[in-house]
């Protein structure tokens, strides 16, 4: 491992995200060697007021289960330094960069700075302008780099208005916009099986393939989240990011190299040529959710914080059309929702039957052949599954099912990192591919804004799926319409 010196400013370090996923991803990539142990510090800023004490107290908390020995974390912990800081409060902006100079110095970082904002979104823009304006941004030959949170933007608009205000500060290279689904192991072995496999890439294509269905469903409810969640709703939360950008991964043509300034333009391609619908084709693509009651699950609307009359939608099916030579005439369905049947996110791919049945022709196959599906399990086991059709064992020749499956060992299962620890390692290594570029993002938004649009106009009736389904019935509707259906039901 190549160690990266670098000092962390991180907004938000009191946060529940900091805690969770951030201090044990840092603490993971220092514990393997891909920080520099010596030459690493961070400052975390909150508004509340913490010692150097509580917070070093809080790393360790959050690290030690983690730990080789109880000394390891307290070392860890004690590169961490603590704000108080108002983010609106210019001159804090100046304690701050004299904060990270000194620690610079005494770390000898070498003007490498990495700044990490998760917090409130209304603020990202102006902490990026203020960061600039007060010189919290190194200039002594180290670099600079920005990695923000999601939600970037809640439409088009404030996704530029919010793009434009960190184009103050940081140039687009520098910015690392956080899709944690772009940090998942099965999601960046779909570039591996592609490009990886003329067999498979050779059928990538609407020769082939007749239709595409991407699922993420969660069992969970909106938990304790109500209060964003509400105001946000699924396509927002989690279709206009995390499935755009694996559709995009899945639809993008073969970069000229695994670079990430060559997959971005392939995926900024693909998404381009995604058909951005018409109001009314928003409608008749576009299946909305939200859950009732079961028992003693409280409905949506009986949730905390849910106000009783809520239209947010808890579920999102769709079907998605790329306008290009490969794609043209195979739809992608997708589908998210809380409080399903499970948690799990895979991908079908499901391939047409062979135009001609001899084996049906000659009388030696009762029913039809199977389509072959190739499905790309990505949570909760990292799993590949082909389904085939074969021959049954014995006289004669009578088809049957054969599958294909390979799973993730346990010892790759230990060697594959969270999300959040490879995503920010890539950082380090001012490596993009795995992170949203504003191309990407901003057709997200003019894709989702018509739908988005469309419901806000049309009353829903909700609810209208119960827990522990698979969704509204619409949904099913969607696709049989096409003469299709859901393969995992
Ligand atoms: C987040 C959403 O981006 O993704 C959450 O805000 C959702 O609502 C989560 O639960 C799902 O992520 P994962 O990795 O658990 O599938």
């Amino acid at each position: 491992a190549t160690a990266t010196r670098a000092l962390f400013m991180l907004f938000g370090a009191t946060g529940d995200l900091a805690k969770r996923k951030l201090y044990p991803s840092i603490f993971n990539l220092y514990k393997k060697g891909y920080i520099d142990n010596k030459h690493f510090a961070l400052i975390g800023t909150g508004r509340r007021e913490w010692s150097n004490d509580k917070f070093h107290d809080v790393v360790f908390e959050s690290v030690k289960d983690n730990a080789e020995s109880e000394d390891q974390a307290k070392d860890f912990a004690s590169h961490f330094y603590y704000m108080s800081h108002d983010v609106t409060n210019p001159e804090h902006y100046d304690a701050l960069s004299e904060y990270a100079n000194k620690l610079d110095a005494e770390y000898d970082a070498q003007g490498n700075r990495i700044f990490y904002i998760s917090m409130a979104p209304n603020f990202f823009g102006t902490v990026a302008k203020n960061l600039k304006a007060h010189n919290c941004l190194s200039n002594n030959g180290g670099f600079n780099r920005l990695i923000i949170e999601k939600p970037f933007g809640r439409d088009y608009e404030s996704a530029e208005e919010l793009n434009n205000a960190l184009g103050k500060s940081f140039n687009e290279n520098q910015v690392y916009r956080i899709d944690h689904y772009l940090g998942k192991e099965m999601v960046q072995n779909i570039i591996a099986l592609r490009f990886g496999n003329p067999l498979i890439e050779g059928m990538w294509n609407n020769k082939y393939i007749k239709n595409v269905q991407v699922t993420l469903s969660e069992k969970l409810g909106v938990e304790e989240r109500a209060g964003y969640y509400d105001g946000a709703g699924a396509l927002r939360d989690m279709t206009q990011n995390h499935t755009m950008q694996m559709l995009s991964i899945l639809t993008m043509e073969e970069p000229v190299s695994f670079k990430d300034i060559d997959v971005r333009s392939e995926k900024i391609r693909a998404l381009r040529s995604m058909r951005i619908y018409t109001p009314d084709e928003a409608r008749e693509n576009f299946v909305r959710g939200q859950y009732g009651k079961n028992g003693d699950q409280a409905d949506y609307r009986h949730e905390d914080n849910v106000p009783e009359d809520s239209n947010t939608e808890t579920y999102v099916a769709g079907k998605v059309m790329f306008d290009n030579q490969r794609w043209a005439n195979v739809p992608f369905y997708v589908r998210t929702g809380k409080m399903l049947a499970d948690k799990f996110t895979r991908i079908d791919i499901v391939f047409k039957k062979p135009i001609i049945d001899i084996f049906a022709a000659a009388g030696k196959q009762s029913g039809d052949l199977q389509n072959n599906v190739l499905t790309l399990f990505v949570d909760p086991v990292n799993k590949v599954i082909l389904h085939l059709n074969g021959k049954k064992a014995g006289q004669g020749m009578e088809m049957q099912p054969l599958d294909l499956t390979h799973t993730q060992s346990d010892e790759e299962k230990a060697a594959t990192p969270e999300p959040y620890e490879r995503l920010i390692h890539d950082a380090i290594l001012g490596d993009a591919t795995n992170f949203a570029s504003w191309d990407e993002v901003s057709r997200a938004w003019k894709f989702a804004d018509v739908i988005r649009n469309v419901w806000d106009t049309d009353k829903p009736d909700f609810p209208n799926y119960t827990p522990g389904s698979m969704g509204p019935k619409a949904a099913d509707d969607l696709l049989a319409r096409d003469g299709n259906e859901w393969i995992k039901k």
